[in-house]
């Protein structure tokens, strides 16, 4: 028997058969791969445990690259198992195992060598699938590689505030399952762009997005809520001189955390205090027939809309409101020429004083145009021709600014519209405020009333308080503001240094 014990029985059972099919050096390889992934499997496992917020790409890991060659070093085990057992069935008499004998030196140096080769290469190949799928979860990889596709977005995401976020950090978020679930989706994407039969405009809502949680919530802890935040809204007038206006609105943002306002608010919505549910009768969540309201104590009022079915609403499914309810444009912000333009008087980057710019920028903007470069050259002729036209002497006068006005409208043009998306800013409605879409006003337009008769107020000055509004050339310039009265008579403020008398325990 070819064995190294001369006198081993021909027939091994149990533990010891199995050491004796598994000598050989295929199995051995196979051995030392899967004992190296259990201890990563164990490790990384160990990692996504105990780490409060671990990155995705410990889970696939853990629980797809690790457990994949631990699979591959049992196969192999199995397999060489089976090879050598019918190749010393065959060549009875011909030694078919690998004779493990660290009796010698040279044995042991061989061993020790392979031992550091396997570690250093499953080492290896553990970090280079780290990368891989990092490289999977990128900025770039999402919005860039099939760069046609996502180009609207990629372009929107990067003018907005969360330009730095990474895509993965709201579209997957972290632990392996979502992982998994958007790399499946990711695949039927690819096979989509591929065959060049995805949807255009890509459909929102997003229906697997992962609840706002999870993604948002992450960054946004609801705890941290917001008091009122000023926000100022400048406009230009579609007349000659492009005239300003400006509203400065004071935004009762809300809060429930003493450091941050008084409870309350707009981010009462915010699934805190209460649970809001609601059905809508379109794909893009515009026409709310019902509205489900759950408060802390576990009250319910109920609101329909005039035109609800009621029959049809007891069918439907409900579904919970969450931040994405609101900010459903956080990063992909489609801004509508008119802000645009707005944005970019604003900026100093159109010249306000060349007549009706406001109203030929918007027009050439929103032209129909079946590709970009279309776009390009026809807001170049639309403009061009207007001031020639129209206003000679502005043409020849203003050619440079005319020229920088040509090239801006373009700019708006190729970062906010996609003629080969089929998308513009009418593609996505936007429900923050309620200006160019329903948004606040899907629920608050005071026509739906629960059964007690309360009414899911429109009132002005809920949401916002108008602070200032103003018409006009002087209209932009900053708000002079009030001088403060001190309780106490101090005579010049600025001569006063404040620390002198208040120290923030005691009252001075
Ligand atoms: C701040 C969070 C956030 C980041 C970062 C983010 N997205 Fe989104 N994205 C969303 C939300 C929320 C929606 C869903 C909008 C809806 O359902 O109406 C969405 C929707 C989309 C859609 C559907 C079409 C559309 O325009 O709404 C695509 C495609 C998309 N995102 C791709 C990307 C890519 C590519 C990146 C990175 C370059 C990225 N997203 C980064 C939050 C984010
Ligand atoms: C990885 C962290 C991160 C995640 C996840 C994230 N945000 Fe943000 N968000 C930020 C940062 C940072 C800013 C601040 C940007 C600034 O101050 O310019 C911000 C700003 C905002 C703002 C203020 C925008 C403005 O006009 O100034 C809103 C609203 C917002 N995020 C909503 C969301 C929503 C909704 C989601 C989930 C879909 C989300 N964020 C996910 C980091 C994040
Ligand atoms: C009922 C609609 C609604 C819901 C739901 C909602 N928000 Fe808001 N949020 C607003 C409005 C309105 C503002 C005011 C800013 C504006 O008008 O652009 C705001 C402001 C913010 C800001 C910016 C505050 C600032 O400094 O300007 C952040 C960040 C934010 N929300 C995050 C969230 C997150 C995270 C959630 C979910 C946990 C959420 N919001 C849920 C309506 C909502
Ligand atoms: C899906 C329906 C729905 C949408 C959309 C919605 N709300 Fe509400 N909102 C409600 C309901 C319902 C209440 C009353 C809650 C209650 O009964 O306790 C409410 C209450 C409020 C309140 C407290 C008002 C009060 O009477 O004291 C504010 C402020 C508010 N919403 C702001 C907003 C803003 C801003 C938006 C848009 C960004 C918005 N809501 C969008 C359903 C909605
Ligand atoms: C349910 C909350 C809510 C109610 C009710 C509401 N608004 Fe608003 N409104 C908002 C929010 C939120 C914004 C900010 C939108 C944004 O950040 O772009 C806004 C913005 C505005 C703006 C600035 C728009 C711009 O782009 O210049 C005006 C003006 C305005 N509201 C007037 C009104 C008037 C008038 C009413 C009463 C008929 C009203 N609002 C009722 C939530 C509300
Ligand atoms: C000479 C001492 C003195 C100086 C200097 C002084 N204060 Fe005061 N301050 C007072 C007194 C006294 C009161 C009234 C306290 C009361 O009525 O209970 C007061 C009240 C106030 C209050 C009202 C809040 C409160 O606690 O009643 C404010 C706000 C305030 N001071 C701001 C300032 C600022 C800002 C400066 C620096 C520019 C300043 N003070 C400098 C003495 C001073």
């Amino acid at each position: 028997m070819p064995d190294s014990k001369p006198n081993a029985p021909p027939e091994l059972a149990g533990i010891a058969r199995l050491r004796q099919l598994t000598r050989n050096p295929i199995s051995l390889v196979g051995l030392a791969l899967s004992v190296v992934a259990l201890g990563n499997i164990l490790f990384l496992f160990f990692i996504d445990l105990t780490n409060p917020h671990p990155s995705p790409y410990v889970g696939i890991l853990a629980f797809m690259v690790a457990p994949g060659f631990l699979i591959f070093g049992l196969a192999l085990v199995v397999l060489g198992a089976f090879y050598y057992r019918r190749r010393q069935r065959q060549s009875a008499g011909v030694p078919g195992y690998l004779r493990l004998d660290f009796s010698g030196p040279a044995e042991r140096g061989v061993a020790a060598f392979f031992l550091a080769f396997m570690v250093i290469f499953i080492g290896m190949s553990v970090i280079g699938s780290y990368k891989a799928y990092e490289f999977t979860d990128s900025v770039s990889f999402c919005g860039q590689l099939c760069h046609s596709v996502m180009a609207p977005e990629f372009t929107a995401y990067q003018q907005s505030p969360h330009a730095r976020v990474a895509c993965v950090e709201c579209h997957v978020g972290a632990g392996a399952t979502w992982y998994v679930k958007s790399k499946l989706s990711g695949t039927r994407q690819v096979f989509k762009t591929i065959l060049n039969t995805f949807p255009r405009p890509i459909p929102t809502p997003v229906h697997d997005l992962r609840p706002a949680q999870e993604t948002c919530e992450q960054c946004h802890w609801p705890e941290k809520f917001y008091g009122s935040q000023l926000k100022v809204f400048n406009h230009y007038a579609s007349d000659e001189k492009n005239t300003p206006r400006q509203i400065r609105l004071l935004i009762h943002t809300g809060g429930g955390n003493p450091a941050t306002g008084e409870p309350g608010g707009i981010h009462s919505h915010m699934n805190i205090a209460n649970e809001i549910s609601y059905i809508a009768t379109d794909a893009q969540r515009q026409n709310i027939t019902y509205i489900h309201v759950k408060d802390k104590q576990g009250r319910v009022t109920d609101y329909y809309s005039k035109d609800a079915n009621k029959d049809q609403i007891a069918k439907t499914l409900l579904h919970r409101m969450d931040c994405v309810d609101c900010h459903n444009r956080p990063t992909h912000i489609y801004v509508p020429p008119d802000v645009s333009v707005d944005r970019s008087f604003t900026s100093h980057r159109l010249d306000i004083t060349l007549p009706f710019l406001k109203q030929q920028a918007v027009a050439a903007l929103t032209a129909s145009y079946s590709t970009t470069d279309a776009a390009i050259q026809g807001i170049a002729k639309t403009i061009y021709e207007y001031y020639g036209s129209k206003y000679p002497d502005v043409a020849k006068e203003k050619e440079h600014e005319i020229r920088a006005a040509i090239d801006e409208t373009q700019r708006i043009y190729r970062v906010s519209i996609f003629p080969e998306m089929k998308l513009d800013w009418r593609t996505h409605p936007n429900n923050i405020g309620h200006f160019y879409f329903s948004g606040c006003f899907r629920c608050h337009d005071g026509n739906h009333v629960s059964a007690e008769g309360k009414v899911i107020r429109k009132d002005c000055n809920i949401c916002h308080t108008v602070l200032d509004q103003r018409e006009g050339a002087g209209s932009m310039a900053s708000a002079p503001g009030l001088d403060f009265r001190h309780p106490v008579d101090l005579g010049d403020m600025t001569a006063v240094t404040c620390s002198d008398c208040h120290s923030g325990g005691a009252s001075p």
